[in-house]
């Protein structure tokens, strides 16, 4: 592995780091270059120490096109998107919740938002006129301190398909390079066709881990008696698939690639509900081959709408 730019700092111990964290101005905090050239598309989550494991201080133009990159699809989307403080806007974060799982207040609590705001974690929501049209929270993880947890993002479902997602997440992104943070990670269904387009195609996320049955048997509406498998996805805020994705280029899987289709149904919600034995099923299958891709060291090299998630072949 290349050794990455200012290697010194990346071997920091990450106490000393996390406290320069909440003590220091990022933009002062190590004379690093701008994040467009910030060494974030390294090997990652494999132990290695790499420059993606420290916080980034993003240079002042890569911060200004992330918050213009922002601001234009925030616009484009017809929301205003801001940090929650009152009990009120908290509430209709649940009522967000409620609408998209059917069980808000079981996800987090008013009182937990409020405990994240006031360590400066991202509780926010995205306004149409006075109404909230969607809701998201994620915050600091301290298996890395250049990382952030995204764990709640909710489009109203009247709402959906208008942009306001994609909106939101470039909000969440800008926000984060501001605190040097490298990488948003975020735990999603695979079968759901949907936010597999939504994360590797238009947010250009990886993902790299499978996790079985993550939450237990959630009794939401939309997973109902199914394991919650997720997949990780790994956002590398400086990465030139972020940035491409901030200028509006999708992340396309090229035709000659040297790959094996791992399919997704089209709607597995309807699926589970009209036929839970069917879901069940899917979900074991798809369940297999990302095992099997990551066990033997195979890639996820992205996804096709309609054809499905693309794997590294078996050589
Ligand atoms: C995933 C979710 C956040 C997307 O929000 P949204 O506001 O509808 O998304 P956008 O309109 O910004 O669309 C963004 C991308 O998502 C994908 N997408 C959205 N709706 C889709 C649909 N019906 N079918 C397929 N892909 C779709 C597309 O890739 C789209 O990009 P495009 O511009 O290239 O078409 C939203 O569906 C949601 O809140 N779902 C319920 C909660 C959930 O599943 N959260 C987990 C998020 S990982």
């Amino acid at each position: 592995m290349p050794s990455p730019p200012g290697g010194d700092i990346a071997h920091t111990a990450s106490s000393q780091a996390a406290s320069a964290v909440r003590n220091t101005p990022w933009v002062s905090l190590y004379a690093v270059d701008d994040i467009a050239t910030a060494p974030a598309e390294g090997p990652f989550g494999d132990g290695q120490p790499t420059a993606s494991r420290r916080p980034v201080a993003a240079g002042p133009q890569a911060l200004a096109e992330a918050w213009q990159a922002a601001d234009a699809l925030t616009a484009a989307a017809g929301v205003e998107i801001r940090l929650l403080e009152t009990a009120a806007e908290f509430e209709q974060g649940v009522g967000l919740m409620d609408d998209a799982w059917g069980n808000g207040i079981e996800l987090v609590a008013p009182n937990l938002m409020k405990a994240l705001r006031l360590t400066d974690n991202y509780v926010a929501g995205a306004f149409d006129g006075g109404r909230m049209a969607a809701f998201c929270l994620a915050f600091r993880s301290m298996a890395d301190p250049a990382d952030i947890h995204s764990h709640i993002l909710a489009v109203e479902s009247a709402q959906l398909g208008r942009g306001i997602g994609t909106a939101f997440k470039f909000h969440q992104r800008a926000w984060a390079i501001e605190r040097g943070i490298a990488v948003i990670e975020w735990t999603f269904d695979p079968l759901v066709a949907r936010n597999a387009a939504f994360n590797l195609v238009r947010l250009g996320a990886d993902v790299d881990q499978y996790l079985p049955d993550l939450y237990g048997q959630n009794d939401d509406k939309i997973n109902r008696g199914q394991p919650s498998d997720r997949l990780m996805a790994r956002w590398r805020l400086g990465s030139s698939k972020a940035r491409a994705a901030a200028r509006g280029e999708r992340t396309v899987v090229p035709d000659e690639a040297a790959v094996e289709w791992v399919p997704v149904p089209d709607d597995i919600e309807a699926l589970r509900l009209a036929d839970p034995a069917a879901g069940l099923e899917w979900r074991l299958r798809v369940r297999a081959a990302f095992q099997e891709a990551f066990a033997s060291q195979r890639r996820v090299v992205g996804y096709r709408p309609g054809r499905g998630y693309a794997i590294e072949a078996a050589s």
